[in-house]
């Protein structure tokens, strides 16, 4: 599974590229305005660190104002992916840009009938948003596990991208369903690492080590 990470700050994803646990990044309007950055400014910065795919969401929400803006987007550099809502007008202009061989990421995906509709408007990722149907007392996971099967029974190329994860459950759930990357926040990327057992471990062979007298090099 590829990991993007959910955030729009550029400290916490150098951080995460260099320990190589990056494939891509994902933003939105409501990560940038907590960056504090300008949108093109911080997507042009993000795109000279990580070569992996670069999401950078659409304001417009009218066809035509879509594909100006997605257009102006993917300009910044040829990883960026231009991420578009799921409306009709959203659709129609991720066919468009597929048609031109730029990416998509289709966003605010709630329902498997909606994930089928983006895979056949051509999108590059569909994102459904795990952790606001749990909110709501849905079953986010059995989404990805939906899409999944209709994705697997026809073919369709659309990569399933778990979006809104808030958990360490979540990443491990949608893998085990066969999402294809999971867009996670760093802060949950690093947690994945942590095990209470792994830092009681390493504290005893520390001290049993030091005990020896030894050194390595
Ligand atoms: C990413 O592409 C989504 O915009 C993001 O994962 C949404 O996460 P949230 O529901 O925690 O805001």
């Amino acid at each position: 599974m590829k990991f993007f990470v959910d955030t729009a700050v550029v400290d916490e994803i150098r951080e995460l590229y260099d320990y190589g646990l990056l494939d891509g990044v994902t933003t939105n309007p409501s990560l940038i305005a907590k960056s504090g950055r300008d949108f093109k400014e911080v997507i042009a910065e993000i795109c000279t660190l990580v070569d992996g795919p670069v999401s950078a969401e659409v304001a417009a929400t009218d066809f035509a104002g879509m594909v100006a803006e997605g257009e102006h987007l993917a300009k910044i550099a040829a990883n960026v992916v231009i991420k578009l809502p799921l409306t009709l007008d959203g659709l129609k202009a991720c066919r468009h840009f597929t048609n031109k061989g730029i990416k998509t990421n289709v966003t605010l995906c709630f329902s498997a009938n909606q994930a089928l509709l983006a895979a056949k408007a051509g999108a590059s990722y569909i994102s459904p948003f795990i952790g606001r149907l749990d909110d709501l007392n849905l079953d986010g996971m059995e989404l990805i596990a939906e899409i999944r099967e209709i994705y697997d029974n026809y073919g369709f190329e659309t990569e399933i991208l778990a979006a809104s994860i808030r958990t360490a459950n979540h990443v491990k759930d949608a893998a085990m369903v066969g999402a294809d990357v999971a867009t996670i926040p760093p802060a949950v990327i690093k947690g994945l690492a942590r095990h209470v057992l792994t830092d009681k471990g390493l504290e005893q062979f520390t001290k049993d080590w030091a005990a020896t007298g030894q050194t390595i090099l």
